[in-house]
């Protein structure tokens, strides 16, 4: 009996010292705090999960803490993410937003307790409390899914149904921007009918279209960046249009996602005989679309140069110096000074070249690669 009380007294000294620790030790990693806050829009898209694990790639050996979190498609989500980093003391936020107007709130917040803000691949608009903007050329991207619907047409007439992303991103006006700078032309020129929207055929003969008219055709062509909202986008269009509207058709998706629910949808109808989509993003998945011959291109945007540049910033920040940067973008109310990353086209072609030899991807994540 003695015996039994003396070990149960051990055990409870014990157990109390675990409680102890086990208290003390959130408390003391709470007051050290991470120095970078890196906010991204959602986990449901493969890439900003891509972004994600780029991000955590390049900081494995850094000496500065980090934390990545998702604000799952919501503008509030994104504003207690920034709020709670904040509070946990980040002196640099790294922000993707969700939507670019809405994100002024968050970006003033972090101003206001003097945290160093960088707008990542988009733009936060309407607000000087954007210091920074990382991105890729995304009028060239468009540019390029442009031309390669251009260099796949050959004669006059052929079908082509336009889709978009989402208005809240100022991306997708740039993308598209750069897609009709190259379409214009040869929509004037008779290469092209535009089948899916009427604000665009309104618009057809201008070779420049201001930001409400460019507007205007978004906001019919959307797909939210909503793999769903393109599939019944997609099958809505299909089921308006007649069999002489198809057959051998051109598609301009904006991204992977995207353009994997509209080539399913298209796939699907005896009418269309053959379909050229565009893409973005070089998503594992739309990689294998490509090598199957079911997406025709992507426009590969290398996340580890975007990664590797808004770090750059993030410690020049740190540091005490002023972050390199290669231009600027009119966020609607100051110039944001940006540096600008390349594109590169990508279709069966070059994948094992762009994508392979590159080491972006490793060949084992696919099948059918020659
Ligand atoms: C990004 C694209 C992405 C899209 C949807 C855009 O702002 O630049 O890479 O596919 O958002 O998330």
């Amino acid at each position: 009996m003695f015996k039994n009380r003396k070990i149960m007294a051990i055990v409870v000294v014990f157990l109390m010292g675990i409680t102890l620790l086990a208290g003390c030790s959130p408390a003391e990693e709470e007051s050290a705090g991470p120095e970078i806050g890196i906010v991204l829009p959602t986990r449901d898209e493969p890439r900003w999960v891509q972004d994600e694990t780029r991000f955590n790639a390049a900081l494995e050996d850094s000496d500065y803490s980090v934390e990545i979190l998702f604000s799952q498609g919501s503008s509030a989500t994104e504003l207690t993410n920034v709020e709670s980093l904040l509070t946990r003391g980040i002196e640099v936020l790294i922000i993707c937003p969700q939507d670019g107007d809405a994100a002024a709130a968050a970006a003033e917040a972090a101003k206001a307790e003097g945290v160093t803000v960088i707008s990542y691949d988009r733009l936060i608009t309407g607000t000087e409390a954007v210091d920074y903007y990382v991105t890729f050329d995304s009028i060239a991207v468009g540019a390029a899914q442009g031309q390669y619907l251009v260099d796949n047409a050959t004669g006059t007439g052929n079908p082509l149904y336009l889709y978009a992303g989402a208005a809240s991103d100022n991306n997708a006006f740039l993308f598209f921007e750069g897609a009709w700078n190259v379409l214009q032309p040869k929509i004037a020129d008779g290469t092209f009918v535009i089948k899916n929207s009427s604000e665009a055929v309104n618009l057809q003969d201008n070779a420049e279209l201001t930001r409400d008219e460019m507007g205007r055709i978004i906001n019919q062509v959307t797909t939210n960046w909503d793999f769903n909202e393109a599939k019944n986008k997609a099958e809505s269009h299909l089921t308006s249009a007649g069999a002489a509207d198809k057959g051998d058709v051109f598609i301009l998706a904006p991204n992977d996602g995207t353009a994997r629910s509209i080539a399913d949808t298209f796939a699907t109808d005896g009418d269309v005989s053959s379909f050229i989509i565009t893409g973005q993003d070089a998503e594992i998945a739309s990689v294998q679309y490509i090598i199957d011959g079911t997406q025709s291109m992507t426009v590969f945007k290398d996340v580890r140069t975007l990664v590797e540049d808004s770090i750059d910033m993030a410690l020049a920040v740190l540091d005490g110096n002023t972050p390199d940067t290669t231009g600027s973008y009119n966020n609607g109310v100051t110039d944001v000074p940006a540096k600008q990353t390349e594109v590169i086209v990508v279709s069966q072609d070059n994948v094992q070249s762009a994508l392979i030899d590159s080491e972006y991807y490793e060949a084992s994540e696919f099948t059918g690669l020659e």
